[in-house]
Order: structure tokens, then sequence, then C-alpha cells
């Protein structure tokens, strides 16, 4: 049966149960009786959501809140519930949320690290970790994952997603459920996750933060649902409305969006919240006259829960009475929450042991998954000569306002992870070497040059430096847009002052966004880029160092070689004049040359055609050589799947870990199609002189998608087909689907 056929009879059962007023599960009775029970008043107290902790408990005792965020104390927590449990009419539970994005204590890499290592797995067991604490510390509701794809590092959210490609986002994505949520919502120690933001807030123009968005509907159908649509698909309990505007209107009044796709075409059941006051932000948008009107237009759009606009507890009863909202919207909204509660076995366990947290968190299994997470993603971008690792120095110089800065190595978004608890790149590499510690900054915005000298002679005594710079924690993250993406303050003149020392310097970059690093590339002879690393970042990169490990990240974001060139990704449409590697720079063009075009193709004349380091790009301390695609058929039908596998040999004298990357082209469609997309990837460890089979298998369904007719649909023709390390390597094979 075809997708859509699939869709339109899904949406036809869930019609018909709809109508149906019987319930259907012993749930949907329990949350009914429940239902049939409240006042308006208490309804709409369910669907209010406010900061704060204790100071709440009257709120909560008058049925008047229906979840709290940001409260961590598990005696505060309690002392709300007890006030919601037991002083409250119907005693309905709190749900208490907190932004667990990537890690609670143990702070994981930030999201894009976690996109770098194109693991899944290690990424569902960091999710997994969050969960076990948080929920230690009575926290049942993340706002994570981020699902936005971002394809331009101005925008410093970029930090909390997966970066710029579809299908690497869908499996962080599932990852990150998965670990949230486990086998079952009801064990205390899962948390219901929060797919946000929905939608396209990722494609702010030119990366300012909350800003518009230009997204076609197919657009948004092939780039921006797919991870929404597959997390939906695999149970993920709540999504978050976004803070943009589509083509005008703002997500959180978007029935489109809310009803017609989510639920009727996508058939998903979970619980809808608004983004912090991103009902209030529609009076801002110049979309809503007055706060009473953002309640009427989110709850009539599809929203159920207010996240602090005060909106809906305000005006809904008065707007139910003037008839602009009907009770049946409010009653939507009620039981989406109240399924969610008793999902999450909120009735039976309202509280949170008060001394569990101890326990838990930190715990040694916690801090070797953190480990082994950021030695995953860290990203070899450059090693000449073999610098790395430097298993045979003693004595190193170690600077840079990234080496001991415990605090801005967890990243964006680390609000629950103490400091104290954070090893640093300077703690864990004074365990390996003799070391010289010089700082020569105190921070990555810091422009004074005074300590230079003394770092340059330090760098003369030692056997090869190591040079850790960066980013502060908050100059990435919500509202941390950036112009220009060189590296801050006096640290690529930090480099160079190193450089000149004559010793091999390697440069760690740790980061909430993919920087540009091209004049400091120039200065060292190794480069490894780790996003905020978070508690463990220091014992990882030590180890990677040292060549107790192997890199093995890959870029989830295109490098760019200047911030001109934003936004800048792998997987763009073909193109009319695509870009045939003959540019004409700025300085090759004659004085008062004549008003002809140069070389008529896509690229700037400073910064050329190609990125920096193009999608996929990293480099292991081992080297790979790929062997020619073998595909099983030449041709194939829409219910094949077809099979393609190479040899991948490791060339070189370490073990090391290969991330396979696949890619297909569909070379011409009803639409114009991307120059290429990644429909798979797998890490392959092999021994030193190791040669193993690699197979993917790819279900011709996979390279469906919505054609000119807006139907979601495999097209028959050519394709192209790469398997290798990057997105910009390998050559094309061809099969057909007929
Ligand atoms: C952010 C969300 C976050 C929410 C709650 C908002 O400012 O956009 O991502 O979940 O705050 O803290």
């Amino acid at each position: 049966m075809n997708r859509i056929i699939r869709n339109i009879l899904s949406v036809a059962v869930l019609a018909l149960a709809g109508c149906s007023s019987a319930p259907q599960t012993e749930t949907d009775r329990k949350v009914e009786e429940l239902l049939s029970q409240m006042t308006l008043h208490e309804k709409i107290g369910q669907m209010n959501q406010l900061s704060g902790g204790a100071w709440l408990a009257d709120q909560a005792a008058k049925g008047e809140v229906g979840s709290i965020l940001n409260c961590v104390d598990p005696a505060e927590i309690n002392a709300v519930q007890r006030a919601a449990v037991e002083e409250s009419r119907l005693g309905i539970p709190i749900l208490v949320a907190r932004d667990v994005i990537h890690g609670f204590r143990t702070i994981f890499p930030i999201p894009l690290g976690l996109a770098s290592t194109f693991d899944p797995e290690i990424v569902e067991e960091g999710a997994r970790v969050a969960a076990v604490e948080a929920t230690a510390s009575g926290i049942r509701w993340t706002f994570s994952p981020m699902l936005d794809v971002a394809r331009d590092p101005r925008w410093g959210r970029v930090a909390e997603g997966s970066g710029e490609d579809p299908y690497l986002d869908v499996q962080m994505g599932l990852a990150m459920v998965r670990g949230y949520q486990g086998e079952d919502l009801s064990n205390p120690a899962s948390m219901a996750a929060c797919i946000k933001h929905f939608v396209g807030y990722g494609a702010a123009e030119g990366g300012r933060d909350y800003n518009s968005t230009m997204i076609s509907e197919r657009s948004l159908r092939n780039t921006y649902f797919p991870a929404f649509k597959a997390t939906a698909d695999a149970g993920a309990a709540t999504l978050m409305t976004s803070f943009n505007e589509i083509d005008g209107i703002p997500s959180t009044g978007n029935k489109w969006l809310l009803k017609d796709i989510l639920r009727d075409e996508w058939g998903w059941d979970g619980m809808v919240v608004t983004d912090w006051n991103s009902a209030g932000e529609m009076i801002a948008h110049g979309f809503s006259n007055d706060l009473k009107h953002t309640a009427e237009q989110s709850v009539n759009a599809g929203v159920d829960m207010d996240m602090m606009s005060y909106g809906f507890i305000q005006y809904l009863e008065e707007l139910v009475k003037e008839g602009k909202v009907s009770e049946a919207e409010i009653d939507r909204a009620v039981r989406n929450i109240l399924k969610l509660k008793f999902d999450l076995g909120l009735f039976e366990n309202p509280y949170v042991d008060e001394t569990a947290s101890a326990k838990v968190d930190y715990a040694p299994a916690h801090l070797e998954a953190a480990k082994q997470s950021a030695v995953e993603s860290a990203i070899l971008l450059k090693n000449e000569g073999g610098v790395l690792p430097l298993d045979k120095a003693k004595t190193i110089l170690v600077t840079g306002p990234l080496a001991d800065a415990p605090y801005e190595q967890m990243g964006t978004w680390a609000f629950d992870g103490q400091q104290e608890h954070t090893v640093t790149p300077l703690t864990a590499l004074r365990q390996e070497y003799d070391v010289i510690w010089e700082p020569g900054l105190a921070y990555s915005r810091d422009r004074s040059t005074k300590e230079f000298a003394k770092v340059r002679n330090a760098a003369s005594r030692a056997e090869a430096a190591v040079v850790f710079v960066g980013e502060e924690a908050i100059l990435s993250g919500e509202a941390h847009s950036l112009s220009n993406l060189n590296l801050q303050g006096a640290q690529s003149e930090l480099i160079a002052e190193v450089a000149k020392a004559g010793k091999p310097v390697v440069v760690v970059v740790i980061a909430g966004r993919p920087l540009t690093v091209e004049r400091d590339l120039d200065n060292c002879d190794a480069m490894l880029y780790s996003f905020h690393p978070g508690t463990m970042g220091g014992p990882a990169l030590a180890d990677l160092i040292k060549g107790k490990a192997n890199p093995s990240g890959k870029l989830p974001m295109t490098f760019l070689r200047d911030a001109g060139q934003a936004p800048f990704y792998y997987n763009h449409n073909n193109l009319g004049r695509p870009n045939n590697g003959t540019e004409t720079l700025l300085y090759d063009i004659p004085i008062a040359a004549g008003q002809t075009s140069l070389g008529c193709t896509s690229y700037y004349l400073d910064t050329g055609y190609g990125p920096l380091f193009p999608f996929g790009y990293g480099l292991s301390y081992t080297s790979f050589k790929y062997g020619n695609p073998v595909l099983d058929k030449g041709e194939y039908t829409e219910d094949d799947v077809i099979r393609v596998s190479f040899e991948l040999k490791n060339t070189g004298m370490r073990e090391g870990t290969e991330v396979v990357q696949l890619y297909v082209q569909d070379k011409v469609g009803s639409v114009v199609r991307p120059v290429k997309e990644l429909k798979g990837f797998q890490r392959v460890t092999l021994a030193p002189g190791e040669t193993r089979t690699v197979t993917f298998e790819l279900p011709v369904s996979d390279l469906a998608f919505w054609n000119i007719d807006m139907e979601y649909v495999v097209e028959k023709g050519d394709f192209n087909l790469w398997v290798a390390g990057d997105s910009a390597s390998g050559e094309p094979v061809s099969f057909e689907v007929i």
C-alpha cells in the first residue's frame, strides 16, 4: 500500500476513534472520569505552566497550575506536589519540567557535539543517564530534543541541535527520545521528551535568533518536518511550538501546523506546549491584539499548555463564556495533559525520594558514558606530519583560555551541572605529562596580549604546545547570535605567538558552534575540534592528545571559510550554474576588467566556492581506504531494498573507527532535488591492516520526497550513490528505480 493511502486510512481510523464516545483504553477511561468531575476553572488550571518552586504551592492548592518548570530542589518539588495532591479539590499531581538538554548533573557534550559522534547508541545512553539523574530530583519532563535543522552557524542555537542534515537529525532525535522515555513512561526513572521547536526555528534569517523564516511547504516537509514526524511516530510524549512565524503565521497560532499536520495527517496524540511566552509574543508579532486574543488563537490552533504567558489562566474562562473558544477545545487540551500524567504514573507516584539524587548524581558509570561521548564527539581537522598523538613528548606547554575553564566547557543549557565536578583538560593532562601551564588569556574574549611573552618563553622550553581556544559557554545558545565567527579576543594572536617558538603546535578548539578557523589552521600542526564537551571533556581530550583514544567524530555542519558564506550546507538543491572548479578569484581579476561575468558559476569572488571542511569530515590517527561500492542490482522497484557493499581497509598503524556515510542523489525529479543526501551511516572499527566488507541496506522507500503534486513518493529514474568518509568524497555508482 502506498504511503499516502496509508496516511489517509490512519486519519480515517483516528477520526472514527474520535467520534466514538466509548473510551479506548484504561487510561482514556480514567481521563474521562476525571475530566467529567472538573470545573472549567480547574481544567484551565491544568493548561497553565509556571516557572518557580515552593512559592507556587498556593496556586497548586487551588488547582490553578498544571505544570512547573525550573525547580530542581526535591524538597521544594514535593512541597508544590503536596499542595496539588493533598490540598487541591481533585488532587491532580503537578508535572515538573526542566531543560535537561545534554545531561542533568553529569553534563554530556552539547547536542551538536553528540551529533558529531554519529553514534545513536551513545547518544541514547547519554539521554538515559540524564533521565536517571533528573528524575531522581523529581523532574519528569525535559524540553529536549531540539530538532531544528540549522544551517547557519551565526545562529547561537546550532549548539542545541544536530546540525544541518535532516537524516542525522532523525537518528539523533530518535536516540534521545528512546533514552529519555525508556521502555515505559511510568517507570519513575523515565522522563517525557519534548520535541522542539515546531517548526523551522533554525532557519532564522541571517542567523539572528527569533527572526523570520521563509520556508516553503515543500521544504518544511522535505527538510524540517522529518525529525518531528519520526520522533512523533516513535512516541515522543510532547511537542513545543516555536517562536518564529512561517509565511506570516507564528507557530503558536498556526492551526495548519498544530492540527492539520500534527494531529490529522500524522495522527499524533501527545501534548503540545508553547515555548516560553511564545503565545504572548504573538502581540509583538502583530498577529494578536492583546493577551486575551493570544489565548484564543493558540488554543484554537491546537495548543494544550501555556508556558509563562499567563494568557490562558487569565482569559480562557471568559473566552469560553463568550463562545470564542469551545469547551470541546479545552477538553481536548486537558485530555492530552491528564493522559500524560497518567502515563507517567504521577497519580500513583507523585513524590520524589528526597535522598535519591545523592545516590545517582555523577555516578561512575555516568561519568564514563560522558567521557566516551566526549571522546567520540571530537573531530580531528588537521594533523600534519602525524603530530598527534603526542605519545612521546614528556614536557608540554598547555595554554589558552579554555584549558582550565570548568564552567565554560559545559556549554550552553547546563544549568544543573556543577563546575566542581568538571574535569578540565589541564587537570587531565597533568596526569599524562610534565605540564608547563601559562594561560596566556583569561577568557575567550580577552584582548590583552600582556601575558604573551611568558607563553612564548614557556613554549620554547616545552617539546610541544597545546593551545585551548574557543568560546565561553555564554557565546552560544539561545539569543547568542554572532556575525563574526573568528576566534574572539586575542586567541588567534595567541596561537600565532606560540607558533613562533618553532615547536609542534596542537590547537584544541572548544566551542558551541562551527567557527571560522582557517587562519588558525595555518599556525598549527594539528587541530582537534570539540564542541563544548561537558563534565568529562578534560579526560576525553587528554586521552585523544596522548593517543589512548583515536578521534572518530565527523562534522555535523559544514565548516565555513568566512561567516559571509552562511548559510552553507552540503545538501543544497542542484543549480543551473553549479561551480565547475574554475573560479576567478578577487586578486586574479585584471584591473579595469571588462563588464563580463566571471566563470558564470555559483561562488564568491573572495572565498571561492567550497567550504573550509565539508559536512561529514573528520580525520583519524589512522587512515582508511574505501573500495568501490558494489550494488546488488542495477534496477530496483519501489518495494526493494538496495544492498550496497564495499571494502573498508585500515591502512594505518593504529586501530581506528571510521564513520562511513551513504549518500544518494536523485538525478532528475518533478521538482529540483538536492545534489546529494545522507541516507545512512555506520561506525566501523578496524585493527591496523584489517579489511572488512561493509554493507548498507537502503529501502527504496527511503528515497521518497514531496514531489510536484505535494505527494510523498519515490519517483522512477536514475540515481547516484556514494559511500565515503565525508560529503565531498567518493565516486558515485548509479542505479535506476523502475
Ligand atoms: C527556549 C526553549 C526552552 C524554554 C524553557 C525558551 O526560551 O526557547 O527551548 O525549552 O525557554 O526554558
